[in-house]
């Protein structure tokens, strides 16, 4: 592969004996529930602040506006900054705290930034679910998003610390799997609760985000920590007992071995935060704030927040426009299937690769057939065949992130950290994430009114850089220990010159798969 510097699981692909637990499976279902509620708020939002009963009670100058509006461009209707500020201020609230739980995922352990998470989520859903004002309203969403910001900066580095290497793509993307089911759970419930008569539908949806809330709280208390965390905080013995367990065998000495030496690396670092910028972590400190910054400019959150704004543009009724949500939801959930089952198998590289060029072919039919209808006035209107043929490009172009950006975007920065940083670095990831997701939710709608159907080709031009950045300078990761990746890195053809030998005190087999890894296809 032409400057791929291909580095196909060749280097530090060492397999350790044992295989995969019940125990382990279940401790990863249950820790990967912490996805339900960011996938549960980025579902509800956007319906809830589309009811007219909320907007009368919580903005009424956004009704009035809203019924005043005679506006017959079909790309300027919507745009209210307001309401948009409301929907993202959970994300700046994520932003933040999750540098808190990056000290909290360090010093006390993942389960406990699990259960912080879940525990400040459902105080936001009750909250949410009884606000009789703005205040109440606003209050309830900043604990929301420091829930959020704790399940998004731990689950992934459980999960990723917890799988056996050849199977951890698969565990680490439940995460997504349950995010995508919380979008679409959310999307389901917003169109049985906006037929409730008497307009108190929208407290029954925010409400109902304390059941994902109750899950992930409940179930983070019985969950065991990682060995690696439990030797990085001195529990050595019980780390050797907790390999044995999740591993099955008691042929742990060699991963047992790794993460000693990799605990007493971590333990030469105090600061991790000044560390992280040292050369020796250039690569991986590039993918934390690349990684999500490209997963946010896909443009997939026009879709998840604005779907039925969206379908609505397009010319469906409100009814039907939310029905076309639900079945990007479905689309959603499905295709993030694909991803669990062939992610350790053909690797992170081409599924990356090949949901990238699916979404920028998708992204350039979206746009072209709305321009031919809509033109820059915006105004006109689809015929049916026409508008299903939009829709079906708008799944197909879902489908290529469900198995590709989505979950990736989750399971590479959590697993090409050392453990001295990954706290750290996952916390950049989160709020690298969350930063982007708010500009795109906050910018979206004036952006529609002035790129017009250009904002397809926006994202796309987009999509086309980030998978020209991952052919060049993502390699392959899949199988290899999370503890050996630096390996991966020195092998690069890129990022090996900022790896000096001396960094590298892992891997027995450094010398051999240092051999190996010259024979890359690059
Ligand atoms: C992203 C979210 C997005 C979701 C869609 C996640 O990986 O971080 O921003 O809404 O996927 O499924």
């Amino acid at each position: 592969m032409a400057g791929g510097a291909f580095v196909d699981s060749g280097v530090g692909a060492k397999d350790y004996p044992g295989k995969l637990t019940l125990y382990v499976f279940l401790s990863c279902v249950v820790a990967a529930t912490g996805g339900l509620i960011f996938g549960y708020d980025i579902g509800i939002s956007g319906g809830v602040t589309s009811m007219d009963s909320f907007l009368k009670k919580f903005f009424p100058s956004v009704y009035d506006k809203e019924q005043a509006d005679t506006e017959t461009n079909q790309y300027c209707k919507f745009d209210s900054q307001l309401l948009t500020t409301f929907t993202s201020s959970l994300y700046l609230a994520a932003l933040i705290s999750s540098f808190f739980a990056a000290t909290v995922t360090r010093v006390f352990g993942r389960k406990w930034s699990m259960f912080g998470g879940g525990i400040t989520f459902l105080m936001g859903a009750a909250l949410n679910g009884f606000a009789k004002n703005v205040l109440m309203l606003i209050f309830g969403r900043i604990l929301l998003g420091v829930g959020v910001g704790f399940a998004n900066q731990s689950v992934p580095v459980y999960l990723s610390e917890m799988a056996p290497a050849r199977l951890r793509g698969m565990l680490n993307i439940g995460f997504q799997l349950m995010i995508t089911i919380g979008i679409l759970a959310a999307n389901l419930i917003n169109y049985g609760t906006s037929k409730i008569k008497g307009g108190w539908g929208w407290r029954v949806s925010l409400a109902l985000a304390a059941v994902p809330a109750g899950i992930i709280t409940i179930g983070s208390l019985f969950l065991p920590d990682t060995p690696n965390s439990l030797i990085d905080r001195g529990h050595d013995e019980a780390a050797r007992k907790m390999l044995h367990r999740i591993r099955g065998t008691d042929d742990i000495d060699e991963e047992y071995n790794d993460l000693v030496a990799a605990s007493n690396d971590s333990k030469l670092v105090e600061h991790p935060w000044s560390n992280i910028l040292r050369p020796k972590y250039r690569a991986q400190l590039t993918m934390a704030i690349m990684i999500p910054f490209f997963q946010q400019l896909t443009g997939i959150n026009v879709i998840m927040f604005y779907a039925p704004v969206l379908f609505k543009t397009i010319g469906f009724g409100s009814d039907a426009s939310l029905i076309s949500a639900v079945i990007t939801g479905l689309v959603n959930v499905f295709a993030t299937l694909v991803s669990v089952f062939t992610v350790d198998k053909f690797g992170r590289r081409k599924l990356f690769l090949q949901g990238g060029s699916q979404m920028l072919v998708c992204q350039i039919v979206v746009g072209t057939m709305i321009a031919i209808k809509l033109g820059t006035s915006g105004e006109g209107s689809f015929g049916k065949t026409y508008a299903g043929f939009l829709v079906a490009f708008i799944c197909l172009y879902v489908a290529g992130f469900a198995w590709s950006w989505g979950p990736l975007g989750w399971l590479v920065p959590s697993e090409i950290f050392p453990l001295e940083i990954r706290s750290a670095g996952q916390s950049i990831n989160v709020s690298v994430n969350m930063l982007f997701t708010f500009i795109i939710a906050q910018a979206f709608l004036s952006m529609l009114c002035h790129f017009k159907f250009a904002l397809f080709y926006f994202f796309g031009g987009w999509v086309f850089i980030m998978t020209t950045f991952i052919a060049f300078f993502l390699p392959e990761t899949k199988n290899v220990p999370i503890e050996e990746m630096i390996l991966v890195w020195k092998a690069h053809w890129f990022w090996g010159r900022y790896i000096a030998d001396s960094d590298i005190h892992v891997g027995k087999n450094f010398e051999m798969a240092n051999s190996k890894a010259k024979n890359v296809d690059v």
